[in-house]
């Protein structure tokens, strides 16, 4: 039986071996995420790009200035961001001509791009003006998550909706988040124990309303391929099992926070690509701030799948997670 033996040694080696190396570079990694840095380091003012003014960053820490900010991520979207960009504009503006007390801002965050998304935007900023429009240029790509966190650490809102660039979900639905919101604020300023004064705003209460297409799903399950069912299904227990339940579709691009929700969430995020969500989600347990799920309508845009390709790395975001918050590398600011 000395071959058999010998042959479990061949394996079972380089397995372990590579297992070991796995464990070291999370801890590795957790460590080196171990504080967060929480405002933007690069340059510190918006520009804008027909005065070359300059305009100093505001920050999540400053009272609001806006009643909304619209936090857009953008990789390489110039072809789906005019049309989507357009859209929401139009929207936003219709509402502020409607509503004197309604106002606005949507900030791009510009995730690395080397196409002309910057160029579309500044169009944007020349027809709307800097105190409308606004872009944070990342630089180089840093993720997803990482353009929202640095988008929402950089906004004036009271309330704050991340959406993606391709328009997937009609703007308008943000009315949906919006009126739960303060569904929520209301019951919760009627149950404290203090009498409320009239001074407390919805911006004060944290509330995070999570978009979410999970109302879709049966329709989905049928038209996908079986693999990618069985991948869906197998993320879903995952994110079940390292951020906990609560919410049915934790990855749709279409959240939206109030300020204090915001300033919570966003200084304690460590994650800076696909499972950010998830992230939110244990954060939101952790400091106690309450979820809402609320169905949107959701378009599939071309060139919007997730690859295959990104599994591994989703995973190892939600093992580095994991052993982030369990060895206590990763403290929760309150
Ligand atoms: C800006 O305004 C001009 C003139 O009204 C219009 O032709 C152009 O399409 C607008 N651009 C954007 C990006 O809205």
């Amino acid at each position: 039986m000395d071959w058999l033996w010998t042959l479990v040694e061949l394996l079972l080696i380089p397995a372990l071996v590579l297992l070991l190396g796995f464990i070291v570079s999370l801890l590795f990694e957790a460590f080196r995420r171990r504080s967060t840095s929480s405002l933007h380091d690069g340059h510190p003012s918006f520009e804008d790009p027909k005065s070359k003014k300059k305009v100093p960053f505001p920050t999540i820490f400053d009272p609001a200035e806006k009643y909304i900010s619209l936090i857009i991520p953008a990789f390489n979207e110039e072809q789906r961001l005019p049309s989507a960009l357009d859209e929401t504009l139009i929207y936003l503006q219709q509402r502020a001509a409607n509503d004197k007390a309604f106002s606005y801002e949507v900030v791009l965050v510009d995730d690395g791009s080397t196409d002309g998304t910057i160029m579309v935007a500044s169009d944007f900023i020349e027809n709307y003006s800097i105190d409308n429009v606004r872009v944070i240029p990342l630089g180089r790509n840093q993720g997803k998550g990482e353009a929202i966190r640095k988008g929402m650490l950089h906004s004036r809102g009271e309330l704050l909706l991340m959406l993606d660039a391709d328009g997937a979900t009609k703007v308008n639905d943000l009315e949906k988040l919006e009126s739960q919101i303060r569904a929520q604020a209301e019951k919760e300023i009627q149950s404290a124990a203090v009498p409320s004064d009239s001074s407390s705003r919805i911006s004060d209460i944290p509330i995070a309303a999570f978009g979410s297409r999970a109302h879709l799903e049966e329709k989905a399950l049928a038209s996908r391929k079986w693999y990618r069912n069985f991948l869906m299904k197998g993320f879903h227990i995952v994110v079940l099992l390292s951020a906990g339940s609560g919410i049915r579709d934790t990855q749709c691009g279409f959240k939206m926070f109030t300020r204090a929700a915001a300033r919570k969430l966003f200084t304690n995020v460590r994650l800076k690509r696909w499972c950010f969500d998830v992230e939110l989600v244990y954060l939101c347990k952790h400091l106690s701030i309450p979820m809402i799920e609320i169905s949107v309508t959701w378009s599939e845009i071309p060139g919007s799948k997730v690859s295959l390709r990104s599994i591994p790395h989703m995973l190892g975001e939600l093992c580095l997670m994991s052993v982030g918050y369990r060895t206590r590398l990763w403290s929760i600011r309150a």
